[in-house]
């Protein structure tokens, strides 16, 4: 008997619910339709549909000062103000100063508030609930407080980022949807028309929606490309920076880092967090269907390659970790290898490895080098978090994939 690679779509049971298998190439056209009915699985087995609410915005530009990273970029802080100001979330962008052209951009969520991703007191404090975690969060009340400024930077070198001309941009994601299980009462929820049902989106589908809401107000802030925005996050939100960009063409790719369970890595694979962990911990996450799949994952119609695929042809990149076994790294890692079949269907390289090709799986690559195409992918040494390395290589990534002459 031959042992069969364990990465292979038959022994994994990958499914093909759009067909795609039996094409070669797919001309745009055509990827449309695939597309579509893959996007609906996904809103409908996993993360619900997105918020029913008046997508319409306004931008109301709190703060703009030019003395931000030293001198060398400017900081924004902008409300987004929903309806008649029902909702309010403030973004925190900053564009390098000196450039001759727009640049592109990064658009991310926080976990803790703006005020973490930067010390500097005038960046305004979330009005939203916060978690109650004095190391991470500085406060045991559900408000945030001075003490857990910049207790983020670390996650966030915006000066490397801007330095290297990129602008980028953050919310708080506890202002578009708080994250405990609070029946869907508060956050953009609250504003929803119509009752919720098992297919109503969840907080992830929440966090999806305010984050092409932060690419739309940094679209209109001078100095930054609109066409050139890339969704990104870590874990929890680097779950919802992948259906971000799943949902919103107008994000130019995605990163995400550490996303696991239900973000880049494959769920059929059973390895780390199981659906059964996620979908009992995290009940508000999903919509109602997902907890059906616990202990059930081959039975999803869709698997997380094509949550991947859906960012094709865009530019798409994954980090892992490799003490970071409850996020699966090398099932972050076949997930990109098999979303690559869809990448080159588009007439792109994606990872520029593709499981049918060799009869052995293909190999996690070496710690810290990173490989790919418009598909890229590292494993770093270390524990789950996005560190200044892990920027490194994602903005090396995005020199390759979005920046111009000039920018
Ligand atoms: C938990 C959760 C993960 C999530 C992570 C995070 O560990 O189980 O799914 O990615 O939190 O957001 O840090």
């Amino acid at each position: 008997m031959t042992d069969t690679p364990e990465s292979s779509p038959a022994v994994l049971g990958l499914p093909d619910p759009a067909g795609l298998n039996e094409f070669e190439a797919l001309p745009p056209e055509q990827w449309a339709g695939h597309r579509r009915i893959l996007l609906e699985l996904f809103r409908e087995h996993i993360y619900g549909q997105p918020p029913a609410v008046e997508p319409t915005i306004t931008c109301d530009l709190r703060e703009r000062v030019a003395d931000a990273c030293e001198g060398r970029a400017t900081r924004h802080q902008v409300d987004i103000v929903l309806g008649e100001g029902a909702l309010r979330l403030g973004a925190l962008i900053f564009v390098p100063n000196d450039i001759a052209s727009p640049v592109p951009a990064f658009a991310g969520l926080n976990f803790h508030g703006n005020h973490t991703v930067d010390p500097d007191p005038r960046i305004a404090l979330p009005r939203a609930w916060v978690a109650s975690n004095r190391a991470e969060t500085g406060c045991d009340s559900n408000t945030a407080s001075d003490a857990s400024r910049g207790l983020a930077a670390a996650r966030w070198p915006v000066e490397r980022i801007t330095g290297r001309g990129y602008a980028v941009a953050t919310l708080y994601a506890g202002e578009i949807d708080p994250d405990f299980d609070d029946g869907f009462a508060n956050g953009i929820h609250a504003l929803e028309r119509d009752p919720r049902g098992r297919g109503s989106g969840g907080t992830i589908a929440a966090w999806a929606w305010g984050l092409s809401r932060l690419r739309e107000a940094m679209a209109t802030i001078e100095g930054v490309d609109p066409s050139r925005i890339m969704a990104i996050g870590h874990s929890r939100m680097g779950k919802a920076a992948l259906w971000a960009a799943a949902e919103d063409l107008d994000f130019a790719g995605a990163i995400s880092s550490g996303s696991g369970c239900l973000g880049a890595a494959l769920s059929r694979r059973c390895r780390g967090e199981r659906i059964a962990d996620i979908t009992t911990r995290f009940p508000h996450w999903f919509c109602g269907r997902c907890a059906d799949y616990a202990d059930r994952e081959h039975e999803l119609p869709i698997d997380q390659h094509l949550l991947l695929g859906l960012i094709a042809p865009r530019p798409l990149y994954v980090a892992s970790a490799d003490q970071d076994h409850w996020a699966d790294p090398e099932g972050e890692f076949l997930a990109c290898v098999h979303a690559t079949a869809i990448y080159r269907k588009l007439g792109r390289s994606g990872l520029g490895l593709d499981p049918s090709d060799d009869a052995m799986p293909p190999a996690l690559p070496p710690l810290n080098r990173s490989v790919g195409h418009d598909v890229g992918y590292h494993i770093r040494p270390g524990h789950h978090d996005i560190t200044p390395l892990d920027w490194w290589h994602v903005l090396n990534f995005a020199d390759r994939q979005l920046k111009r002459p000039g920018h």
